[in-house]
């Protein structure tokens, strides 16, 4: 059993790490608006908490996009890692910390975490079989493979069922593999790998899972895994970009034999490199993150103490913080998270986000249209119960923000303040009546039973419900009304809604931070109200405040209408502009483009709640509208061979292929530019409509049309070797 917060050990709030892979749109910022909301919940009771975080810079997404753009990974990953540094702070997200996977101090922990596994005897090498690309020769580490999840038959990539079951898959794992590099079927090699031994670690976890706390999906899940066969853990993978696995004996600082430790190694452990680097910038004696993160209890004590470690993350990455992650700082003598949890994706407009369509409201976008980041934080916060999915949608947000930020918020808040400046010049003089204090107590009970429930949402609830009462009250009271004939009364009633409106500034703070600040001045209140405790709720305003200004102002119709415009448009250019398929006249996998996330969901779907759609095609009802096989007849499929490919210049997502179709060759202009590396594609076997009409795109003449699966354009190839020309029937 946990303590209630506040408590004398200090707190550590950290969100799923983004991978540096692509832009952040308003889904990915889920999951940080909550975290940054829950520490500043947690410091309004009085917990001392750091609120960190970090880019996940290693992993193949990034690999294999860097090597798209011709980058070294680095400098890949470092570019998006400093584009999300600035754009955090825009959406009010303030980290204490803000680090990065590949810096010096994670390569350093996380070094010293494999050694401290390998003297534990925890780690061990085994032979095992990793797929591999026969024709390029190399091995096929996580998303450079692709097959069925061996759990529940849907479409995997690499180390995760994200279309299907979610779970983690090892190395060798996935049936019918396929190189994502060649689109060849991949074979099996040999070759040896290290393991960390969770079966060691299987007792402690099963009792670490009745302590946790956060949100039930977070508790529950687990357990699965937990009680059936714990599979061990491979922590190494063939790959060049990464942190190199210490051999052992190496001395600190040096790598060790050809391998580099899997993404999920170094990612959660840059949770504590970031508190360490907080703790360097203010002093230990402000804030120290080893009382934080190391195990201070008894060396056989069965469970770990140190300070409140506690993990904001998407529901998709639940097994990592729950079974991988606990074991990982247990097998290295740290502390263990007292809380996870894990919130629900994030719609758009009652649809998946999809970034190969373009199908997204930027963070940029967001910002462009100038609305302030808090009615963004309260829209999502509050839009549906942390662990369910939400909708952000600009209808939805002017909804929102119209009839509970303006109307109940914003109007009490107004009326209250104008009323008392007009007739008192700021706070009448006389005490808060018991009646008000007593509900300004029961919402701070409610906002302190949200942070012990883990309840987001109820955080933003508060001071909107704590309005809801101002407005009755006053219009019970009509203080307008009592001016001359009871001043009294009237004093009083203005009194207590001045009262109201300082404790709705403490409470809102958490979700709506700037705009709490700003009512906090407006209160003739010194400083920030980020700086305060809840009792500040109850404690007096300013006797002199000037004259207020509303806080929010209504979103209009034709605002609106102009977003969902700029959005629309958006989407058709992606997926309607005439670049679409090899004939100009589909959606289809050959006029999508890969969305700057590529081939991966980016910080998307895997840390902050929103996942994309783009890879989880939505398979359409099978047409009743049958053809005839004479129809089928007429179309005249063929095999052919690609001689070359090359982009079409001014095209985003064009290529002009030549390809051998036997009997000639020909020329095929496919959108496929984002999606394959044309490079790479010369020799490979495809299928065309040979007999399709020609047709003319960005100038270039297209004879024939080549056929492919899905939004990824997966190429249609033949089984055996058919050479090319070969009727397809
Ligand atoms: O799934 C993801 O997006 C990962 N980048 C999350 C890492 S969170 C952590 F544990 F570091
Ligand atoms: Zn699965």
């Amino acid at each position: 059993m946990h303590e209630e917060f506040p408590t004398d050990s200090p707190a550590v709030v950290t969100c799923g790490l983004p991978y540096a892979n692509g832009d952040l749109h308003v889904g990915h910022l889920r999951t940080y608006v909550s975290g940054d909301a829950y520490s500043r919940a947690l410091e309004r009771l009085g917990q001392s908490v750091a609120f960190v975080c970090g880019s996940d810079m290693h992993g193949t997404p990034i690999a294999v996009n860097a090597a798209e753009e011709g980058v070294d990974p680095e400098t890949f990953a470092l570019e998006y890692h400093e584009q999300y540094e600035e754009t955090f702070p825009k959406f009010n997200v303030e980290f204490d910390n803000y680090g990065h996977t590949h810096d010096a101090t994670n390569t350093e922990m996380t070094r010293s975490f494999v050694r401290s596994w390998i003297d534990n005897d925890h780690v061990f090498e085994k032979e095992i079989e990793v797929a591999w690309d026969a024709e390029t020769d190399q091995p096929l580490p996580d998303r450079f493979v692709e097959g069925t999840c061996p759990y529940c038959g849907e479409t995997a990539r690499g180390d995760e069922c994200d279309d299907g079951c979610q779970r983690h898959l090892e190395p060798g794992e996935i049936e019918a593999p396929v190189s994502t590099i060649t689109g060849n079927p991949a074979e099996y090699r040999t070759r040896p790998h290290k393991f960390l031994r969770l079966s060691d670690l299987q007792e402690y976890l099963q009792g670490f899972i009745d302590r946790l706390e956060g949100t039930d999906n977070a508790k529950n899940q687990p357990r699965e895994w937990i009680e059936g066969e714990l599979q061990d853990l491979c922590i190494t993978r063939d790959m060049d970009w990464g942190i190199d696995y210490p051999s052992e004996g190496a001395a600190a600082g040096e790598g060790g034999d050809d391998l580099v430790l899997y993404v999920w190694v170094d990612a959660p452990i840059e949770y504590v490199s970031s508190t360490k680097q907080y703790s360097e910038r203010v002093g230990s004696d402000e804030y120290d993150w080893e009382a934080v993160w190391k195990d201070h209890s008894d060396p056989d004590s069965e469970v770990p103490e140190g300070g409140e470690i506690l993990h904001v993350i998407g529901h998709d990455i639940i097994q990592h913080h729950t079974v991988f992650w606990p074991a990982m700082l247990r097998g290295a003598g740290f502390n263990e998270p007292r809380a996870v949890m894990a919130c629900g994706f994030v719609n758009l407009d009652g649809e998946a986000f999809s970034t190969s369509r373009n199908r997204a409201v930027w963070a940029d976008d967001y910002v462009e249209s100038g609305l302030d980041p808090d009615l963004y934080r309260y829209h999502i916060v509050t839009g549906s119960e942390f662990t369910a999915d939400v909708d952000f949608s600009w209808d939805g947000l002017q909804e929102r923000v119209n009839n509970e930020l303006v109307g109940t918020l914003g109007n009490f808040l107004y009326r209250s303040l104008l009323f008392a400046e007009r007739n008192y010049d700021g706070t009448p003089e006389t005490g808060t009546s018991e009646t008000v204090e007593g509900e300004i107590e029961a919402a701070i009970e409610a906002f302190q039973e949200a942070v012990d429930a883990y309840r987001v949402r109820g955080l933003g609830r508060a001071p909107v419900e704590l309005a809801k009462f101002g407005n009755e009250y006053i219009q019970r009271h009509e203080p307008w009304k009592l001016t001359d004939d009871d001043p009294e009364k009237a004093a009083q009633v203005i009194r207590d809604c001045v009262q109201l409106s300082k404790a709705i500034a403490v409470l809102m703070e958490p979700v709506l931070p700037g705009k709490a600040d700003a009512l906090w001045t407006q209160l003739g209140e010194p400083g920030s109200v980020g700086d305060v405790g809840l009792e500040a709720a109850l404690s007096s305003p300013p006797d002199e405040f000037g004259e207020p200004e509303e806080l929010f102002e209504k979103i209009e119709d034709d605002r609106v209408d102009e977003l969902n415009r700029q959005l629309a448009e958006r989407v058709e250019a992606a997926g309607g502009d005439g670049e679409d398929g090899p004939n100009g006249e589909t959606d289809g996998p050959n006029g999508e483009t890969d969305g700057p996330n590529g081939e991966t969901d980016g910080p998307n779907g895997e840390t902050d709640g929103s996942k994309d759609g783009a890879d989880v095609p939505d398979i359409e009802p099978i047409t009743d509208d049958r053809v005839g096989f004479e129809e089928f007849k007429h179309l005249d499929l063929r095999v052919a061979e690609v001689l070359s490919a090359e982009s079409i210049e001014g095209a985003d997502k064009l290529a002009k292929l030549e390809v051998d179709v036997g009997v000639e060759t020909r020329q095929i202009v496919a959108g496929i530019k984002q999606l394959h590396d044309l490079e790479s594609l010369p020799g490979t076997r495809i299928v065309i409509v040979a007999n399709l009409e020609k047709s003319e795109l960005f100038g270039v003449e297209s004879n024939g049309m080549l056929l492919a699966a899905g939004e990824e354009a997966d190429l249609l190839t033949t089984h055996g070797d058919s050479a090319p020309g070969t009727k397809i029937q």
